[in-house]
């Protein structure tokens, strides 16, 4: 079956300035990034912030063009010469929910306006047609028919982020790629959102990239888990294997600090010590062997590269 979604070794960098008279530095912010998407399919991104998750989001949504590395969104490589239709063709299917719901709206439409909005820019569908769509999702989404007259500044932040959702669905896109969807949401709302997001996939069959560095959130929503670290992928696999049995320390680290994932056997939290170093002087060998309980003298010399261990993909070489 052709994936939905394939990235192969994507990369990007980012060229910044250090100051007057000093060379320009690299950020290798995302580094080789490999996974395949299927449809009706959940792949969650974690990992600390400046990791790398929202320029992969980036990347995936085709706001940025990748430094090296090649994306397929059903088959078809997104670098591929094509006409502006099938360039528009493509983009259609890949859309983007991002963390803050207040910024997400523009509070001078109605809610109605905004959602139509991508189906007057994207079809001919008739405005009695695209009302009937907009209708519908709204329904699925959770919103009342008399919402879509209001305005942005009417609602809290758990429905406006529904209407951010709806308005991601209305292309029927084949993929969504959510950043951060439920951060900025009240606990409780946050759960409500998850399982909308859930009901919307069973109904649509969409395949999810789900980026969040809150680990319950992944345990609860992903099929597929990637650990990202210092803009690389350092384990990767199914959600029950990752969980159950962590193999990387810092996969490990993360799952230990996170006080309702930690089983009666793995109670111990795992430290991590030191700040996350800068992606501008990436540590040399492995790039988490300074803050890693386990490190011994190569961990500073050779990276470790990603090798299949135990049903997942791994990088590291002590285990
Ligand atoms: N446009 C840019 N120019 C220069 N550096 C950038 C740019 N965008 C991101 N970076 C750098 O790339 C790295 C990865 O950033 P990114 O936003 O992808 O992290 P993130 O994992 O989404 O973090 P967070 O959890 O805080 O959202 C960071 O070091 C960031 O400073
Ligand atoms: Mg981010």
């Amino acid at each position: 079956m052709t994936a939905l979604l394939r990235a192969e070794g994507l990369t990007r960098h980012y060229t910044v300035s250090q100051g007057w008279f000093q060379p320009k530095a690299t950020v290798r912010a995302l580094e080789g990034v490999s996974f395949e998407l299927q449809a009706g399919r959940t792949l969650a991104v974690v990992g600390e912030s400046g990791c790398g998750k929202s320029t992969l989001a980036r990347a995936l949504t085709l706001i940025e063009t990748p430094t090296a590395g090649r994306l397929f969104i059903q088959g078809q490589d997104v670098a591929g010469p094509r006409s502006r239709d099938q360039r528009q063709a493509l983009r259609r299917q890949v859309q983007m929910v991002f963390q803050n719901p207040y910024a997400a709206l523009n509070p001078r439409k109605t809610i109605a306006a905004t959602l139509a909005e991508p189906l007057v820019i994207n079809t001919r569908l008739t405005a009695a047609e695209r009302r009937e769509r907009v209708e519908a999702l709204a329904q699925q989404v959770g919103l009342r028919p008399e919402h879509l007259r209001r305005y942005p500044h009417m609602f809290s932040g758990g429905q406006r982020q529904r209407i951010a959702i709806a308005r991601a669905m209305m292309l029927q896109p084949g993929i969504v790629v959510a950043d951060e969807p439920t951060s900025a949401l009240d606990l409780s709302i946050q759960a409500q959102i998850l399982n909308l997001f859930m009901d919307l996939q069973e109904r649509h069959g969409t395949g999810y990239v789900f980026i969040s560095h809150n680990l319950s959130v992944v345990e609860h929503v992903a099929d597929e888990v990637m650990v990202m670290y210092l803009g690389r992928v350092v384990e990767q696999g199914p959600r029950e294997r990752l969980f159950a049995q962590p193999l990387h320390p810092y996969t490990q680290a993360l799952i230990s600090a996170t006080p309702s994932l930690r089983a009666a056997d793995r109670r111990v939290r795992i430290p991590i010590h030191g700040e996350l170093p800068s992606p501008l002087r990436p540590p040399s060998g492995c790039a988490f062997h300074q803050r890693c309980p386990r490190a011994v003298a190569r961990c500073a010399e050779v990276r470790p590269e990603l090798r299949t261990v135990e049903g997942r993909l791994v990088a590291c070489d002590v285990l």
